[in-house]
Protein backbone atom coordinates (compact mmCIF):
# COMPACT_ATOMS: atom_id res chain seq x y z
CA UNK A 1 0.00 0.00 0.00
CA UNK A 2 2.58 2.70 0.91
CA UNK A 3 4.48 2.01 -2.40
CA UNK A 4 1.20 2.17 -4.51
CA UNK A 5 -0.58 5.24 -3.39
CA UNK A 6 2.38 7.56 -4.31
CA UNK A 7 2.78 5.50 -7.36
CA UNK A 8 -0.61 6.57 -8.00
CA UNK A 9 0.14 10.06 -7.29
CA UNK A 10 2.97 10.49 -8.90
CA UNK A 11 0.88 8.83 -12.40
CA UNK A 12 -1.74 11.65 -11.54
CA UNK A 13 0.94 13.77 -11.35
CA UNK A 14 2.34 13.17 -14.48
CA UNK A 15 -1.01 13.18 -16.08
CA UNK A 16 -1.99 16.89 -14.74
CA UNK A 17 1.59 18.31 -16.03
CA UNK A 18 0.68 16.57 -19.38
CA UNK A 19 -2.93 18.13 -19.48
CA UNK A 20 -1.37 21.62 -18.60
CA UNK A 21 1.44 21.50 -21.11
CA UNK A 22 -1.18 20.63 -23.23
CA UNK A 23 -3.51 23.74 -22.19
CA UNK A 24 -0.26 26.03 -22.86
CA UNK A 25 0.51 24.56 -26.23
CA UNK A 26 -3.41 25.38 -27.09
CA UNK A 27 -3.15 28.96 -25.62
CA UNK A 28 -0.12 29.19 -28.19
CA UNK A 29 -2.31 28.08 -30.87
CA UNK A 30 -5.35 29.84 -30.03
CA UNK A 31 -2.98 33.11 -30.31
CA UNK A 32 -1.72 32.40 -33.78
CA UNK A 33 -4.86 30.84 -35.41
CA UNK A 34 -6.41 34.13 -33.76
CA UNK A 35 -3.68 36.26 -35.59
CA UNK A 36 -4.27 34.48 -38.65
CA UNK A 37 -8.08 34.53 -38.82
CA UNK A 38 -10.42 37.44 -40.21
CA UNK A 39 -10.00 38.33 -43.59
CA UNK A 40 -10.73 36.42 -46.07
CA UNK A 41 -8.74 36.90 -49.81
CA UNK A 42 -11.01 40.05 -51.29
CA UNK A 43 -13.57 40.30 -48.24
CA UNK A 44 -15.08 44.13 -47.98
CA UNK A 45 -17.93 43.75 -45.56
CA UNK A 46 -17.23 41.93 -42.15
CA UNK A 47 -20.58 39.86 -43.16
CA UNK A 48 -18.48 37.35 -45.14
CA UNK A 49 -15.34 37.21 -43.04
CA UNK A 50 -13.53 33.69 -43.10
CA UNK A 51 -11.47 31.06 -40.95
CA UNK A 52 -8.99 29.10 -41.93
CA UNK A 53 -10.83 25.69 -42.65
CA UNK A 54 -8.15 24.06 -40.82
CA UNK A 55 -8.32 26.20 -37.72
CA UNK A 56 -11.13 25.74 -35.57
CA UNK A 57 -10.40 27.76 -32.25
CA UNK A 58 -11.29 31.55 -33.98
CA UNK A 59 -14.74 30.10 -33.99
CA UNK A 60 -15.18 30.20 -30.62
CA UNK A 61 -13.89 33.34 -29.67
CA UNK A 62 -16.69 34.58 -27.00
CA UNK A 63 -16.89 37.91 -28.93
CA UNK A 64 -17.83 36.62 -32.50
CA UNK A 65 -21.49 35.11 -31.43
CA UNK A 66 -22.60 38.93 -30.83
CA UNK A 67 -21.33 40.23 -33.94
CA UNK A 68 -23.86 39.23 -36.31
CA UNK A 69 -25.19 40.66 -39.52
CA UNK A 70 -28.96 41.09 -39.98
CA UNK A 71 -28.33 41.12 -43.73
CA UNK A 72 -29.46 37.20 -44.12
CA UNK A 73 -32.15 37.23 -41.66
CA UNK A 74 -35.30 37.92 -43.78
CA UNK A 75 -33.87 35.09 -46.10
CA UNK A 76 -33.02 32.27 -42.65
CA UNK A 77 -36.53 33.35 -41.39
CA UNK A 78 -38.67 32.65 -44.74
CA UNK A 79 -36.77 28.95 -44.66
CA UNK A 80 -39.99 27.69 -42.57
CA UNK A 81 -42.88 29.12 -45.43
CA UNK A 82 -40.64 27.30 -48.18
CA UNK A 83 -39.98 24.14 -46.21
CA UNK A 84 -40.68 20.59 -48.19
CA UNK A 85 -39.73 16.85 -48.07
CA UNK A 86 -38.87 14.79 -50.80
CA UNK A 87 -39.65 11.53 -48.74
CA UNK A 88 -43.57 12.87 -47.67
CA UNK A 89 -45.94 12.42 -50.58
CA UNK A 90 -48.20 15.43 -48.96
CA UNK A 91 -45.39 17.32 -51.11
CA UNK A 92 -44.34 14.99 -53.65
CA UNK A 93 -45.38 11.30 -54.94
CA UNK A 94 -42.63 10.02 -57.17
CA UNK A 95 -44.68 6.62 -57.59
CA UNK A 96 -47.13 8.30 -59.73
CA UNK A 97 -45.81 6.22 -63.62
CA UNK A 98 -45.00 7.83 -66.38
CA UNK A 99 -44.21 5.58 -69.27
CA UNK A 100 -41.06 6.57 -70.16
CA UNK A 101 -40.89 3.85 -73.45
CA UNK A 102 -43.79 5.72 -74.94
CA UNK A 103 -43.56 9.24 -74.01
CA UNK A 104 -41.30 12.31 -74.31
CA UNK A 105 -40.48 13.31 -70.66
CA UNK A 106 -39.37 16.29 -72.46
CA UNK A 107 -40.16 18.39 -75.74
CA UNK A 108 -38.43 17.18 -78.45
CA UNK A 109 -39.06 20.41 -80.37
CA UNK A 110 -37.46 21.94 -77.34
CA UNK A 111 -34.22 23.19 -76.60
CA UNK A 112 -33.32 19.54 -74.62
CA UNK A 113 -33.57 17.96 -77.76
CA UNK A 114 -31.30 19.39 -79.82
CA UNK A 115 -29.93 15.97 -81.46
CA UNK A 116 -33.24 15.29 -82.76
CA UNK A 117 -33.50 18.37 -84.66
CA UNK A 118 -30.43 17.02 -86.54
CA UNK A 119 -31.89 15.47 -90.07
CA UNK A 120 -28.87 13.03 -90.48
CA UNK A 121 -29.68 11.80 -86.74
CA UNK A 122 -33.92 11.72 -87.30
CA UNK A 123 -33.63 9.36 -90.37
CA UNK A 124 -31.29 7.01 -88.70
CA UNK A 125 -33.70 6.36 -86.10
CA UNK A 126 -37.04 4.59 -85.30
CA UNK A 127 -40.09 6.78 -83.69
CA UNK A 128 -38.99 4.22 -80.83
CA UNK A 129 -35.42 5.35 -80.76
CA UNK A 130 -36.38 8.47 -80.99
CA UNK A 131 -37.73 8.99 -77.81
CA UNK A 132 -35.00 6.59 -75.81
CA UNK A 133 -32.68 9.29 -77.26
CA UNK A 134 -34.95 12.15 -76.12
CA UNK A 135 -35.51 10.80 -72.55
CA UNK A 136 -32.10 9.73 -72.55
CA UNK A 137 -30.35 13.06 -73.10
CA UNK A 138 -32.69 14.85 -70.57
CA UNK A 139 -31.37 11.78 -68.54
CA UNK A 140 -27.77 13.08 -68.68
CA UNK A 141 -29.67 17.03 -68.01
CA UNK A 142 -30.69 15.82 -64.67
CA UNK A 143 -27.86 13.96 -63.62
CA UNK A 144 -25.78 16.79 -63.84
CA UNK A 145 -28.16 18.90 -62.56
CA UNK A 146 -27.82 16.20 -59.74
CA UNK A 147 -24.09 16.45 -59.25
CA UNK A 148 -24.42 20.47 -59.83
CA UNK A 149 -27.08 20.25 -56.50
CA UNK A 150 -24.47 17.92 -54.76
CA UNK A 151 -21.49 20.52 -55.50
CA UNK A 152 -24.15 23.08 -53.92
CA UNK A 153 -24.50 20.99 -51.05
CA UNK A 154 -20.46 20.98 -50.21
CA UNK A 155 -20.13 24.71 -51.08
CA UNK A 156 -22.25 25.47 -48.53
CA UNK A 157 -21.25 23.41 -46.02
CA UNK A 158 -17.96 23.92 -46.50
CA UNK A 159 -19.18 27.83 -46.56
CA UNK A 160 -20.76 27.33 -43.02
CA UNK A 161 -17.44 25.96 -41.88
CA UNK A 162 -15.15 29.15 -42.21
CA UNK A 163 -18.04 32.39 -42.08
CA UNK A 164 -17.19 33.68 -39.08
CA UNK A 165 -20.04 36.06 -38.66
CA UNK A 166 -23.19 34.10 -37.38
CA UNK A 167 -25.68 35.36 -39.23
CA UNK A 168 -24.00 34.36 -42.28
CA UNK A 169 -23.30 30.96 -41.46
CA UNK A 170 -26.75 30.01 -39.90
CA UNK A 171 -27.52 31.13 -43.73
CA UNK A 172 -25.02 28.85 -45.09
CA UNK A 173 -26.23 26.34 -42.78
CA UNK A 174 -29.58 26.55 -43.87
CA UNK A 175 -29.12 26.46 -47.61
CA UNK A 176 -26.56 23.12 -47.02
CA UNK A 177 -29.84 21.75 -45.43
CA UNK A 178 -32.17 22.77 -48.85
CA UNK A 179 -29.13 21.55 -51.11
CA UNK A 180 -29.76 18.29 -49.56
CA UNK A 181 -33.21 17.83 -50.17
CA UNK A 182 -32.35 18.85 -53.69
CA UNK A 183 -29.90 15.91 -54.09
CA UNK A 184 -32.46 13.45 -52.23
CA UNK A 185 -35.43 14.65 -54.51
CA UNK A 186 -33.21 14.41 -57.72
CA UNK A 187 -31.81 11.26 -57.02
CA UNK A 188 -35.55 9.84 -56.49
CA UNK A 189 -36.79 11.56 -59.16
CA UNK A 190 -34.02 9.98 -61.36
CA UNK A 191 -34.02 6.41 -59.90
CA UNK A 192 -38.06 6.59 -60.21
CA UNK A 193 -37.76 6.85 -64.20
CA UNK A 194 -34.32 5.60 -65.23
CA UNK A 195 -33.02 3.55 -61.96
CA UNK A 196 -29.64 5.59 -61.62
CA UNK A 197 -27.98 9.04 -62.73
CA UNK A 198 -25.20 9.18 -65.78
CA UNK A 199 -21.62 9.81 -64.33
CA UNK A 200 -20.74 14.01 -64.01
CA UNK A 201 -19.41 15.11 -67.21
CA UNK A 202 -15.39 16.73 -67.29
CA UNK A 203 -16.05 19.59 -68.16
CA UNK A 204 -18.62 19.92 -65.21
CA UNK A 205 -16.61 17.92 -63.01
CA UNK A 206 -13.55 19.84 -62.92
CA UNK A 207 -15.45 23.35 -62.09
CA UNK A 208 -17.54 22.27 -59.64
CA UNK A 209 -14.12 20.65 -58.08
CA UNK A 210 -12.17 23.55 -58.36
CA UNK A 211 -15.01 26.25 -56.66
CA UNK A 212 -15.57 23.64 -54.17
CA UNK A 213 -12.37 22.67 -53.18
CA UNK A 214 -11.12 26.38 -53.18
CA UNK A 215 -10.61 28.12 -49.48
CA UNK A 216 -11.12 31.93 -51.26
CA UNK A 217 -14.83 32.98 -50.33
CA UNK A 218 -14.97 35.07 -53.41
CA UNK A 219 -13.80 32.13 -55.67
CA UNK A 220 -16.99 30.24 -53.92
CA UNK A 221 -19.70 32.78 -53.79
CA UNK A 222 -19.26 34.27 -57.78
CA UNK A 223 -18.54 30.25 -58.48
CA UNK A 224 -21.75 28.80 -56.97
CA UNK A 225 -23.84 31.05 -55.69
CA UNK A 226 -24.16 34.04 -58.78
CA UNK A 227 -22.87 31.45 -61.95
CA UNK A 228 -23.90 27.70 -61.11
CA UNK A 229 -27.20 28.74 -58.86
CA UNK A 230 -28.13 30.97 -61.50
CA UNK A 231 -27.45 28.39 -64.36
CA UNK A 232 -29.45 26.13 -62.64
CA UNK A 233 -32.65 28.91 -62.38
CA UNK A 234 -32.33 28.80 -65.74
CA UNK A 235 -32.30 25.30 -66.63
CA UNK A 236 -35.12 24.29 -64.04
CA UNK A 237 -37.32 27.24 -65.78
CA UNK A 238 -36.46 25.59 -69.15
CA UNK A 239 -37.09 22.00 -67.81
CA UNK A 240 -40.59 23.89 -66.33
CA UNK A 241 -41.35 24.81 -69.66
CA UNK A 242 -40.32 22.02 -71.55
CA UNK A 243 -41.25 19.10 -69.56
CA UNK A 244 -44.77 16.36 -69.92
CA UNK A 245 -44.19 15.15 -66.87
CA UNK A 246 -46.40 16.78 -63.51
CA UNK A 247 -43.98 14.90 -60.89
CA UNK A 248 -40.82 16.59 -62.28
CA UNK A 249 -42.64 20.22 -62.63
CA UNK A 250 -43.48 19.94 -58.70
CA UNK A 251 -39.71 18.70 -57.81
CA UNK A 252 -38.85 22.08 -60.26
CA UNK A 253 -41.38 24.08 -58.67
CA UNK A 254 -40.42 23.50 -55.19
CA UNK A 255 -36.39 23.61 -55.82
CA UNK A 256 -36.60 26.35 -57.70
CA UNK A 257 -38.43 27.92 -54.31
CA UNK A 258 -35.37 27.48 -52.19
CA UNK A 259 -32.69 28.13 -55.44
CA UNK A 260 -34.55 31.60 -55.65
CA UNK A 261 -33.14 32.51 -52.05
CA UNK A 262 -29.47 31.22 -52.35
CA UNK A 263 -29.29 33.25 -55.82
CA UNK A 264 -30.29 36.20 -53.43
CA UNK A 265 -27.26 35.60 -51.13
CA UNK A 266 -24.97 35.53 -54.00
CA UNK A 267 -26.62 38.94 -55.07
CA UNK A 268 -26.12 40.70 -51.45
CA UNK A 269 -22.58 39.19 -51.83
CA UNK A 270 -22.20 41.89 -54.98
CA UNK A 271 -23.74 44.36 -53.97
CA UNK A 272 -21.65 44.73 -50.47
CA UNK A 273 -18.22 44.00 -52.39
CA UNK A 274 -18.21 44.64 -55.77
CA UNK A 275 -18.43 48.79 -55.80
CA UNK A 276 -15.37 48.48 -53.40
CA UNK A 277 -13.17 46.23 -54.94
CA UNK A 278 -9.81 47.77 -56.11
CA UNK A 279 -9.06 47.91 -59.44
CA UNK A 280 -6.61 44.71 -58.94
CA UNK A 281 -9.10 43.15 -57.29
CA UNK A 282 -11.96 43.46 -59.30
CA UNK A 283 -9.68 41.97 -62.35
CA UNK A 284 -9.38 38.81 -60.33
CA UNK A 285 -12.97 38.83 -59.69
CA UNK A 286 -14.19 39.47 -63.39
CA UNK A 287 -11.31 36.67 -64.94
CA UNK A 288 -12.68 34.16 -62.40
CA UNK A 289 -16.32 34.44 -63.64
CA UNK A 290 -14.88 35.17 -67.56
CA UNK A 291 -12.99 31.78 -66.46
CA UNK A 292 -16.59 29.62 -65.36
CA UNK A 293 -18.51 31.24 -67.87
CA UNK A 294 -16.45 30.10 -70.90
CA UNK A 295 -15.84 26.47 -69.30
CA UNK A 296 -19.62 26.39 -69.13
CA UNK A 297 -20.74 27.74 -72.28
CA UNK A 298 -19.16 25.79 -74.38
CA UNK A 299 -20.09 22.29 -72.46
CA UNK A 300 -23.74 22.95 -73.69
CA UNK A 301 -23.42 21.62 -76.79
CA UNK A 302 -20.40 19.46 -76.58
CA UNK A 303 -21.64 15.20 -77.63
CA UNK A 304 -18.01 13.51 -76.45
CA UNK A 305 -19.56 14.47 -73.12
CA UNK A 306 -22.71 12.40 -74.21
CA UNK A 307 -20.76 9.17 -75.39
CA UNK A 308 -23.02 7.32 -73.71
CA UNK A 309 -26.61 8.56 -74.17
CA UNK A 310 -25.74 8.40 -78.14
CA UNK A 311 -24.25 4.21 -77.53
CA UNK A 312 -27.99 3.43 -76.24
CA UNK A 313 -29.42 4.18 -79.73
CA UNK A 314 -26.89 2.60 -81.56
CA UNK A 315 -24.73 6.24 -82.63
CA UNK A 316 -21.43 6.69 -82.55
CA UNK A 317 -20.76 9.85 -80.53
CA UNK A 318 -18.04 11.15 -83.70
CA UNK A 319 -19.85 10.66 -85.93
CA UNK A 320 -23.26 12.73 -83.90
CA UNK A 321 -19.87 15.36 -83.52
CA UNK A 322 -19.33 15.10 -87.25
CA UNK A 323 -23.29 15.90 -87.89
CA UNK A 324 -23.38 18.69 -85.38
CA UNK A 325 -21.11 20.66 -87.09
CA UNK A 326 -22.33 19.38 -90.49
CA UNK A 327 -25.87 20.81 -89.99
CA UNK A 328 -25.03 23.46 -86.79
CA UNK A 329 -22.23 26.21 -86.30
CA UNK A 330 -21.91 25.88 -82.69
CA UNK A 331 -21.97 29.66 -82.12
CA UNK A 332 -25.00 30.14 -83.85
CA UNK A 333 -26.72 27.37 -82.36
CA UNK A 334 -25.78 29.32 -78.87
CA UNK A 335 -26.77 32.92 -80.24
CA UNK A 336 -29.92 31.41 -80.85
CA UNK A 337 -30.38 29.12 -77.61
CA UNK A 338 -29.86 33.01 -75.63
CA UNK A 339 -32.46 34.76 -77.23
CA UNK A 340 -35.07 32.68 -75.28
CA UNK A 341 -35.48 35.08 -71.82
CA UNK A 342 -34.96 31.52 -70.06
CA UNK A 343 -31.99 30.73 -71.42
CA UNK A 344 -29.37 29.29 -68.87
CA UNK A 345 -26.70 31.79 -69.88
CA UNK A 346 -28.23 34.57 -70.67
CA UNK A 347 -29.23 34.28 -67.04
CA UNK A 348 -25.85 34.03 -65.64
CA UNK A 349 -24.32 36.63 -68.05
CA UNK A 350 -27.34 39.21 -66.64
CA UNK A 351 -26.44 38.12 -63.27
CA UNK A 352 -22.56 39.27 -63.70
CA UNK A 353 -23.85 42.55 -65.58
CA UNK A 354 -25.92 43.91 -63.17
CA UNK A 355 -23.65 42.87 -60.54
CA UNK A 356 -20.96 45.19 -61.97
CA UNK A 357 -18.80 42.07 -62.58
CA UNK A 358 -18.66 42.11 -66.47
CA UNK A 359 -16.32 45.40 -68.06
CA UNK A 360 -14.93 46.26 -70.79
CA UNK A 361 -12.14 44.21 -70.70
CA UNK A 362 -14.30 41.16 -70.69
CA UNK A 363 -17.66 42.27 -72.43
CA UNK A 364 -16.57 40.80 -76.07
CA UNK A 365 -16.72 37.09 -74.48
CA UNK A 366 -20.12 37.87 -73.54
CA UNK A 367 -21.47 40.22 -76.83
CA UNK A 368 -20.62 37.71 -78.76
CA UNK A 369 -23.40 35.26 -77.59
CA UNK A 370 -25.91 37.74 -76.48
CA UNK A 371 -26.80 41.63 -76.70
CA UNK A 372 -25.26 43.54 -73.72
CA UNK A 373 -27.89 46.56 -73.84
CA UNK A 374 -30.62 44.92 -74.41
CA UNK A 375 -29.73 42.89 -71.24
CA UNK A 376 -28.81 45.85 -69.28
CA UNK A 377 -32.42 47.62 -69.83
CA UNK A 378 -33.59 44.55 -68.49
CA UNK A 379 -35.29 44.04 -64.71
CA UNK A 380 -32.91 41.89 -62.67
CA UNK A 381 -35.63 39.85 -61.58
CA UNK A 382 -33.97 36.50 -61.81
CA UNK A 383 -35.18 33.63 -64.55
CA UNK A 384 -38.00 31.66 -62.87
CA UNK A 385 -38.92 33.99 -60.20
CA UNK A 386 -42.36 33.26 -60.79
CA UNK A 387 -42.55 29.48 -61.00
CA UNK A 388 -40.65 29.98 -57.45
CA UNK A 389 -42.99 32.54 -55.96
CA UNK A 390 -45.93 30.05 -57.09
CA UNK A 391 -43.61 27.30 -55.10
CA UNK A 392 -43.83 28.94 -51.81
CA UNK A 393 -47.35 30.04 -51.82
CA UNK A 394 -48.18 26.09 -52.58
CA UNK A 395 -45.51 24.96 -49.96
CA UNK A 396 -46.96 27.43 -47.46
CA UNK A 397 -50.46 26.23 -47.91
CA UNK A 398 -49.47 22.55 -47.55
CA UNK A 399 -47.30 23.58 -44.16
CA UNK A 400 -50.46 25.42 -42.97
CA UNK A 401 -52.33 21.97 -43.43
CA UNK A 402 -50.03 20.27 -41.90
CA UNK A 403 -49.87 22.47 -38.56
CA UNK A 404 -53.72 22.28 -37.86
CA UNK A 405 -54.10 19.15 -38.90
FE1 LIG B 1 -30.04 23.28 -55.07
FE1 LIG C 1 -28.96 26.24 -54.42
Amino acid sequence: MYIIIPMVELSQKIQIAKIVAKDQIYKVQEKWQTSKSGKNSLTKDPAYNAANPNHFIPMMDEDRYSDRSDAFDKIISATHKHFWDPNDKKYIDFDIPFDIENENIVDPEGPFGIELQIPSIREKLSKHQLIKLNNESFRFVLSQILHGEQAALSLSASLCHVLRDPGAQEYAANQTREEARHVAGFTKYIQARWGSPYKVGPTLGRVANEIVSSDLVYKKIIGMQMMIEGLAMGAFAMAYENTNDPVLKTLLKYTMSDEAFHHKFGKIWADRTVPKLTKKEHIKVEDWAEKIFVELLFNLVNPFEKKHVYSCVGLDHKWVDQEFHKYIDQGEVIKDEMKNQNNIFRVLVKTLLKAHIITDRTRATYAEFVNMDELNNESDTVAGQEIADQGVSALSEINKLKKTA
